[in-house]
């Protein structure tokens, strides 16, 4: 069974949807950029929450949810470290970037280490294609990055 979220976070999320309720559907993507800055990730009691608030369908709120690559609905690590993989990036090397990480962190793409403590994921065009490859650790830019100083990027957790 889940943990109970605080009282804090609860009033947190409430202020955010009370916040963002007269904006109706425009206010959605914000609104759950926000919440989840607080909860992690957008689990479906906050959803409902986010739903019942901006007066928005569930499933318009999944749709979401479901093309944002930056939104999550499934736990994710508290360091998210995010490999671009489009094309600069790709042509300069992200794949071994990846491999690397992989190796070091002892998980493949798309998993989280057994302790919670990080993500790894591959992404689309992260916009620093000057930087190829580039990797994000949850707001920190890094590029270009290679196989041998990926330890780098992989903070003490
Ligand atoms: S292609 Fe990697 S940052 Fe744009």
């Amino acid at each position: 069974m889940p943990e109970p979220m605080p009282l804090v976070a609860r009033d947190a999320i409430a202020d955010i949807i009370t916040r963002w309720a007269p904006h109706g559907r425009a206010g959605l993507l914000p609104c759950l950029q926000e919440v989840q800055e607080i909860t992690g990730w957008l689990n479906p009691e906050v959803c409902k929450q986010v739903s019942d608030g901006l007066r928005v369908p569930l499933a318009d709120i999944y749709g979401v949810i479901s093309f944002y690559s930056l939104l999550y609905d499934r736990p994710v690590g508290q360091v998210i470290i995010r490999v671009c993989d489009d094309v600069p990036c790709y042509l300069n090397g992200s794949q071994d970037v990846l491999a690397a990480l992989e190796a070091r962190l002892d998980i493949r793409a798309g998993e989280t280490t057994p302790d919670g403590k990080v993500t790894l994921e591959v992404h689309p065009c992260l916009g620093r294609c000057e930087r190829a490859p580039f990797v994000m650790v949850n707001e920190e830019e890094h590029g270009p990055v290679t196989p041998d100083n990926v330890s780098a990027l992989i903070p003490d957790t």
